[in-house]
């Protein structure tokens, strides 16, 4: 695995904070992910299609006899001891909560634990919408699965990640980010099927094309509130057209299907919720099917329309995002560019031959800034594996 983080410094920072008796910590690592497409899926138990990055969430962490965890990071100024008696209390809106909550996961299942040292460091950046909380959980999950011999497969892992994160933080996403932190693998995308969490790895071979993530940079907010808001219109979906027909969930039905029942929808926000999901589970599929047969034309027009599918019908967007998407449009040699993530602000995913790659991010960047007054990043992600232990 390629990894961009020079361990050393890390090692010297943590025996810095925890000078101890010398013993060495051990060392895990859960990437970040970028979905390609699918989209606001995985919670309607649809199909989604995400990588796992080279960006992700290093933990350093040492056993100790004391009943204490601490908690230090070096991503900003913050330092946390939690006596192990206090473990299910919440800190207020801090980052600890991800790897708390998956701690108290571990638990839940029976899981005895010591005190810990522990040092996190991302490279990922925050609140983008790449994952870097599912990397943070991941990253927690996989060290406590091996340093206390739990034995949970990675799929339990992933939806300890998630639990962790609904129950404990609030934030009722889907299974995507944990489970492609956890699954990923070099150089393919993880096709799953959110609903029976059968998975295919899709070698992707890009050819003269690449990938490159712009960040809007904008401060996102309400993204919590806005995404659960979401998730309820989109149960109220299934409640309507249960009137008619007996669904569980929206990835039930097929495109054909909906358009013969969306008249028990009333809602006509609602209503577009679910044209969204029902649409974008088929995106999905045909973008899996032009993948394996090299067509990335297709692929690109795909991700075209699930960013227009997120604009219009499932309203997550924004004018950062939309004017990312449309400048991206602009520049010969791009196939294809869409949100990626929550949305309200965060990422765009875009296809750019290799060529147009300087060119992309200079206009892009420029018409952009003018656009928006913010400062965009772009990034040029190699796609990595899923989480585990370094040394
Ligand atoms: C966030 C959530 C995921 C998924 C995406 C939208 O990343 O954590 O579970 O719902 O948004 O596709």
């Amino acid at each position: 695995m390629n990894h961009p983080v020079n361990t050393a410094k890390l090692l010297e920072t943590f025996y810095q904070l925890y000078p101890g008796d010398g013993r060495s910590p051990e060392i895990y690592f859960a990437p970040g992910r970028v979905n390609l497409i699918g989209e606001h899926t995985d919670y309607n138990n649809g199909y989604v299609f995400p990588c796992a990055l080279t960006y992700g969430t290093y933990l350093l962490v040492r056993r100790t006899n004391r009943p204490v965890l601490h908690f230090a990071t070096t991503n900003f100024s913050f330092r946390k001891d939690i006596p192990l008696d206090q473990i299910g209390e919440k800190v207020g809106n801090e980052w600890v909560n991800y790897p708390l909550g998956v701690i108290n996961q571990f638990v839940q299942r029976g899981v005895v634990l010591n005190g810990m040292e522990m040092l996190f460091s991302g490279t990922v950046p925050n609140g983008a919408g790449l994952s870097s909380s599912a990397s943070i959980e991941m990253a927690m999950a996989v060290a406590i699965n091996e340093m206390y011999r739990a034995g949970f497969p990675m799929v339990e892992l992933a939806l300890i990640g998630q639990r962790a994160e609904n129950e404990f933080v609030g934030m009722n996403c889907g299974i995507m980010d944990q489970f492609a932190s956890g699954l990923g693998k070099e150089n393919a995308a993880l096709f799953l099927n959110c609903d029976t969490l059968q998975y295919e790895l899709v070698p992707i071979d890009l050819k003269e094309y690449r990938l490159v993530i712009s960040n809007t940079n904008k401060r996102r907010g309400l993204t919590d509130s806005k995404y659960n808001e979401r998730r309820s219109e989109c149960d109220r979906a299934v409640e309507y057209i249960s009137r008619k027909k007996k669904i569980e969930h929206l990835s039930q039905l097929s495109y054909q299907e909906f358009e013969s029942l969306q008249d028990a929808i009333p809602e006509p926000a609602v209503r577009q919720r679910a044209r969204h999901v029902i649409s974008e589970n088929q995106r999905v599929l045909e973008a899996v099917l032009a993948l394996k047969s090299g067509d990335l034309k297709q692929f690109g027009q795909l991700m075209n329309e699930s960013h227009n599918s997120l604009r219009d019908d499932y309203e997550v967007t924004g004018k950062e995002l939309d004017t990312l998407v449309r400048e991206a449009g602009k520049i010969e040699g791009v196939l294809g560019s869409r949100m990626t993530g929550a949305g309200f602000g965060g990422c765009t995913v875009s296809i750019v031959h290799k060529n147009m790659t300087d060119t992309f991010i200079r206009q892009v960047g420029k018409n952009y800034e003018k656009a928006t007054r913010l400062k965009p990043d772009f990034y040029l992600p190699d796609i990595g594996g899923g989480a585990g232990k370094l040394q």
